[in-house]
């Protein structure tokens, strides 16, 4: 992977729900690589969100992948259904999967990418022996439940320490943060090893989503930090 080609899935929680339809048609576009969709049940996280239905409602306007982000309990039970509702990457939480192999394996058989997500006090090295079962690794940089919080920075060495053990196991899943993105971390991050970048308040609650996708997209293109 070309390291000038970094992902940006801006998360559509810090989206205008009663006006969804036009934001993800913002998205489609702008320069945002994927959509990334936070789904919270209450239980994992405490905070509620939405489920199939608004998932649904999405894929059906959405010309981008949809990267769906599952903070629930027992996402084993659900994986199925939210791949028919359009998930085109699918990540479960490390922390909520006792059968995290299995789980892994379910979501491959769906036809959906696999991720597993991390909180902020998990260690990586919990992930050696799935890593090369992987399409992604979710770092979370905040914990998990709303947007808008500060960014973590033990999410930097972190971020280190999984690009390290990848490269020596010579494996190339995406690592992906999600937490307090923006414009004022984004480049540390993808010199740090990250390819996809989450950010949903500072592209929705700029006055210029397109312009902050596009300035989040441009970071390292120039060739600034190759
Ligand atoms: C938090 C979610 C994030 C959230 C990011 O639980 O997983 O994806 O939407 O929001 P910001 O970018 O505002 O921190
Ligand atoms: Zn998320």
């Amino acid at each position: 992977m070309q390291k000038n080609k970094h992902i940006i899935a801006p998360s559509i929680l810090a989206a205008d729900f009663g006006r969804l339809d036009d934001e993800v048609r913002l998205l489609n576009d702008a320069q945002a690589d994927w959509i990334h969709i936070d789904v919270m049940d209450g239980r994992f996280v405490p905070n509620i969100s939405f489920g199939f239905p608004v998932v649904n409602a999405i894929q059906k306007i959405a010309t981008k992948p949809l990267d769906v982000h599952l903070m629930i309990v027992e996402p084993e039970k659900y994986i199925e259904r939210f791949r028919d509702s359009g998930a085109d990457v699918i990540s479960v939480h490390y922390e909520a999967c006792p059968n995290l192999h299995r789980t892994i394996g379910q979501i491959k058989e769906s036809g959906a990418k696999a991720g597993v997500a991390i909180n902020p006090h998990t260690p990586v090295s919990l992930l050696e022996d799935v890593l090369e079962d992987l399409d992604l690794i979710l770092i979370m940089s905040v914990n998990p439940g709303y947007g808008g919080q500060k960014f973590i920075y033990q999410t930097i060495p972190k971020l280190r320490k999984l690009k390290g053990m990848l490269s020596e196991r010579n494996l190339h899943p995406l690592i992906e943060i999600d937490g307090g993105v923006g414009l004022q971390n984004a480049e540390e991050l993808l010199k740090a090893g990250a390819d996809v970048l989450v950010a949903g308040s500072s592209v929705f609650k700029s006055k210029d989503p397109i312009d902050t996708i596009s300035r989040l997209k441009a970071i390292g293109s120039h060739g600034s930090w190759v």
